[in-house]
């Protein structure tokens, strides 16, 4: 009997569900009653804790299509998880502890960046891990493409296509703040989905003055409203060559967390226009997976499967050129898929006249 936990860490997403489901149902067909798998609660919180229940079939029934995840998640930050708090903890010595008390062969860990650092640190402590690739920014590096991101992004381009019918009807500049603090990908992504006329992104610093420019263009030509797609990490040059730390002090002393609000005001005072600003949040991370998102994780989670039957563990799922494969954990921990500044998307977009504040 092959016992499997499964956990599931950080930022929730539409598709944890289905690729929960994608890697039970590939374990049952491959290995039918000689597996167990083993749920544990609210992410690496509850291996510390030892709070896991081994899991029935039928709790794999009917999600597919169900948003948020059904064994709870938690961040756990990679920068503390070797930090004994004021609860005297040990939680790696804990997690490695209570794998051994669950019996377990091998835990699967879904989730993104942090997740993976974390799932690296445990395999490198002898622990049997697979990862899979799960988060809305698709920041993760060594995959073309993360469960949640396409949802994300039809979420996200809803909104956009329905602030554009507001902003028509009152001749405005509306201004979408989308999720996505180091990567811009989702914004990029629904930006041009949605016929943003400027697009915003953390990997590209703005210039207030290059975006009013861009508008003012759009208002002599007659259109005289506009959506601007800002990701939530935005920032502009002179806060892109300081360290994060005085980036954060300066936006608490001016009453900030993003830059959206000041550029909407900078706008006003200098483009002549009224705008308002939309965050639609943790929109962008419910509700039921898209389809693509359904597919792709139905892929992931059978794929990990297979590496379970095959014993190939210290390593996470991903998908290259439209090929499911696996990296090894430590290729790809602790780093980043940022947008390049000359991505093809990015130069599409400028070739048809979208803005990026530069
Ligand atoms: O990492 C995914 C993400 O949705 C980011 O895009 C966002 O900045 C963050 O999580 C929000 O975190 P929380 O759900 O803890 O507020």
């Amino acid at each position: 009997m092959k016992r499997i936990g499964i956990l599931t860490s950080g930022g929730d997403c539409p598709g944890l569900n289905a690729t929960i489901r994608g890697v039970a149902r590939g374990i049952y067909h491959r290995m039918g009653a000689n597996a167990q798998m083993i749920g544990i609660v609210d992410g690496y919180g509850g291996l510390i804790h030892g709070e896991a229940h081994e899991m029935q079939p039928h709790e794999f029934n009917n999600i597919l299509t169900r948003g948020g995840t059904i064994l709870g998640t938690s961040r756990q930050p990679y920068k503390t998880i070797q930090v004994i708090g004021d609860d005297n903890v040990d939680k790696v010595a804990a997690m490695k502890e209570n794998y051994k008390k669950l019996r377990l062969d091998c835990l699967l860990t879904l989730g993104g960046n942090g997740t993976h650092k974390t799932a690296n640190l445990l395999s490198q402590e002898g622990l049997n891990i697979i990862g899979l690739p799960k988060t809305i920014d698709n920041d993760l590096y060594g995959t073309d493409v993360t469960f949640g991101f396409h949802t994300a992004v039809d979420i996200g381009t809803e909104v956009i296509d329905r602030i554009h019918t507001t902003a028509a009807s009152h001749n405005r500049v509306m201004l979408v703040e989308l999720m996505g603090n180091k990567a811009g990908w989702l914004t990029l992504y629904a930006g041009v989905a949605g016929g943003a006329d400027v697009i915003i992104l953390p990997e590209i610093p703005f210039d207030c003055d290059k975006i009013v420019q861009a508008i003012v263009r759009r208002t002599k030509k007659g259109r005289v409203f506009s959506v601007i797609a800002v990701a939530e990490g935005a920032m502009d040059v002179e806060e892109a060559a300081m360290k994060k730390k005085k980036r954060m002090e300066k936006r608490s002393q001016a009453g900030e967390t993003t830059a959206t609000a000041r550029i909407a005001r900078y706008l006003e005072e200098h483009a002549n226009v009224e705008t308002r600003v939309v965050v639609p949040g943790h929109f962008l991370r419910g509700g039921s997976p898209s389809a693509y998102d359904r597919v792709k994780a139905t892929q992931f989670g059978a794929y990990a499967a297979k590496l379970i039957s095959e014993n190939i563990y210290g390593v996470t799922v991903a998908e290259k050129g439209g090929l499911i494969t696996h990296n090894r954990l430590d290729d790809i921990a602790g780093k980043s898929k940022l947008v390049p500044s000359d991505h093809q998307l990015i130069q599409a977009a400028r070739e048809i006249g979208i803005a990026f504040g530069d």
